[in-house]
């Protein structure tokens, strides 16, 4: 049965998901209390989406994928993927879901063929491995040894590994985290086509751009709670402004400065947000009338401006709005 009419198409479906990890009380260490890692989440995913779940460290993202992995036994609440359980269909599920971990290992003395010749024995229909190296462009290190492949490469490697069994659902947690720029571009692309072949994604992030660029629905959570549910553009749309304006006194010795209500008074502004660095960002709905007041201020109260900026509100400012922090913090 599923668990409701809407699930029964969706690719995953979970209804109040919890996982508490318990606290040790070790006669010799000291005790650690346990740890409520994901508190009642619902998540419906559908098919051929790629959804985004978005939140800081210790949010509780990777338990959450892990259980609906099948990796992990929820504490309570019921998961189904692809309209199955994993109690009853753990092996059809396997088959049909492809696993990219937060930290992977591969085994460094195989080479790149030889690992993912390896992953396609353990599937009935697998991906042709030359179709398996052009999805992550590793034709040319096809004969090296997987220890002498560089961060991204591996990484790239390690979700060739995840798409051996054409899955219908890919999971990957984090997967451009700690990469450069170029490397993560290539992940992003070996994402979209994947999905033009009609696959659904669930994909964890720190990465606002990635989130945007890549999702078509993004969960932001927190604490193990959901905290917003909706499109990146959704989710922009629905803050106080549009545009962030960014600045930056100079500070000249004195502790003086401007005051959060003065800036708030001003034109066009509808929040004001001061970064533990000292830095303020004000969500603006006009940035030209906002940034003339703001410097009209700072003029009149004598302060200097060391950085001012202005930019499209992002994601990020979703997450500070709703949670006060960034998702970077720590
Ligand atoms: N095996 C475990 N035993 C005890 N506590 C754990 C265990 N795994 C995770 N936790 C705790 O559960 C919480 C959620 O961890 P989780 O790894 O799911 O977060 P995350 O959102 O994936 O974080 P990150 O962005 O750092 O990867 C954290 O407080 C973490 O310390
Ligand atoms: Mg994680």
């Amino acid at each position: 049965m599923p668990v409701n009419q809407e699930d029964s198409a969706a690719a995953v479906a979970c209804r109040g998901l919890r996982k508490v990890y318990d606290g040790k009380h070790g006669i010799f260490r000291k005790p650690s209390p346990s740890v409520v890692a994901v508190d009642g989440l619902d998540l419906t995913i559908r098919r051929g989406e790629c959804f985004g779940l978005l939140g800081p460290n210790g949010s509780g993202k990777t338990t959450t994928v892990e259980m609906i992995e099948g990796l992990l036994e929820p504490t309570a609440g019921e998961v189904e993927l692809l309209g199955l359980r994993w109690n009853r269909h753990e092996g059809e599920l396997r088959e049909r879901i492809g696993v990219a971990l937060q930290e992977t290992y591969l085994p460094e003395k195989l080479t790149v063929a030889e690992l993912l010749t390896l992953f396609r024995s353990f599937y009935r229909r697998p991906r042709p491995l030359a179709a398996l190296l052009a999805d992550v462009e590793l034709e040319e290190k096809r004969a090296a040894w997987v220890g002498k492949l560089s961060g991204g490469q591996r990484q790239r490697l390690a979700i060739a590994c995840a798409l051996v069994g054409e899955p219908e659902v890919l999971f990957l947690d984090e997967p451009t985290t700690g990469l450069d720029p170029q490397s993560r571009r290539q992940v992003w692309g070996l994402v979209a086509a994947y999905r033009a072949r009609g696959g659904t994604v669930v994909l964890t992030t720190h990465y606002m751009e990635e989130a945007e660029r890549l999702c078509d629905r993004v969960a932001i959570v927190d604490h193990g709670k959901l905290v917003r549910l909706g499109s990146p553009a959704q989710l922009i749309a629905a803050l106080p402004g549009a545009h962030v304006v960014e600045l930056e006194l100079e500070r000249n010795g004195a502790t003086a400065g401007l005051h959060i209500d003065e800036l708030r008074r001003l034109r066009s502004v509808a929040e004001v947000h001061l970064s533990a660095e000292g830095a303020w960002s004000l969500a603006v709905s006009e940035p030209e009338a906002a940034v003339a007041a703001a410097l009209a201020l700072i003029e009149r109260t004598g302060l200097t401006l060391a950085r001012l900026g202005t930019r499209k509100a992002s994601l990020e400012d979703v997450f500070v709005a709703l949670t006060g922090r960034h998702l970077r913090d720590g």
